[in-house]
């Protein structure tokens, strides 16, 4: 399937390594910065690091969510709500947003290893509100360290996929997917990001604990197409 994919805040490393294995993958993307010609450097070095130089450039922020199909928000929390707001109208009309984001207390001077608290429950349910009608809004890869991201290996982690928009879910779990040894897994309703998002805080602190940087995830005891179950209507 051919689709344009612009990773905004694509500059730091979780967007940049996002947009390596992607490029790698086949797939064709943007990098968004406020900076264009930051962009241009970090689409530079994917280029060199792909040689898929086709496949890979850089544009400001809102230029790279204009021509995007599916839009990959990898900023800190912080920057998150103004930044949607500022790209609001922006978006193509029928376009999907995944939602990386984790409201680390980091991202406001505190420690990486606690969360805030975020009034819609999640960082990932905060982007719903902002984006305009008819962006389907997709949270995942928060557990997903760019440090493994950022090399050749397999990246043996699940990647738990929350939606109220089965098309959304679907992109995300695709995307997933291209990045070798990750699994996505059906993780319910969009709400449910707001656990997925605490989890990374805690990885944080297994990190650190056994002087790492890529703890991640892995359930255990679901069917090998864990993707393709939805959970039932009450859950
Ligand atoms: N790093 C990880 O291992 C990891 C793993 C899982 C999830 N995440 C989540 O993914 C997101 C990105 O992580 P990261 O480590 O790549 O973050 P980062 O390096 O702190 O920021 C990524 C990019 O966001 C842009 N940015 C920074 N502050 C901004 C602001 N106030 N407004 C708008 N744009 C801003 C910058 O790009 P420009 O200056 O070029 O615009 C920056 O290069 C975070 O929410 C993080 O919690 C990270």
């Amino acid at each position: 399937m051919s689709r344009l994919i612009a990773i905004v805040g694509g500059t730091g490393p979780e967007g940049s390594g996002l947009a390596l294995r992607w490029v790698r993958a086949g797939e064709t993307v943007i990098i968004g910065s406020r900076n264009p010609q930051r962009a241009l450097r970090t689409a530079a070095q994917i280029a060199e690091k792909t040689g898929a130089p086709d496949r890979v450039r850089g544009e400001e922020n809102a230029s790279a969510v204009a021509a995007a199909d599916v839009v990959v928000l990898t900023v800190p929390f912080s920057g998150q709500a103004g930044l949607l707001k500022q790209l609001k109208s922006a978006f193509k009309p029928g376009a999907v947003l995944i939602d990386t984001t984790v409201p680390l207390a980091a991202a406001v001077g505190g420690r990486a290893t606690r969360t805030l608290s975020v009034w819609q429950g999640s960082a990932a349910e905060q982007a719903a509100e902002l984006v305009p009608k008819g962006v389907a809004v997709a949270a995942a890869f928060q557990n997903l360290s760019a440090v493994l991201l950022d090399s050749e290996a397999r990246v043996e982690c699940d990647v738990i996929v929350c939606s109220d928009d089965d098309r959304a879910r679907q992109v995300a779990s695709e995307l997933a997917e291209k990045i070798p040894g990750v699994r996505a897994l059906h993780g319910g309703r969009l709400e449910n990001a707001r656990i997925v998002e605490q989890l990374t805080a805690l990885l944080v602190t297994l990190n650190r604990k056994h002087g790492v940087h890529g703890a991640g995830i892995r359930v255990t005891g679901l069917p090998n197409q864990a993707m393709r179950q939805p959970p039932r209507e009450e859950d």
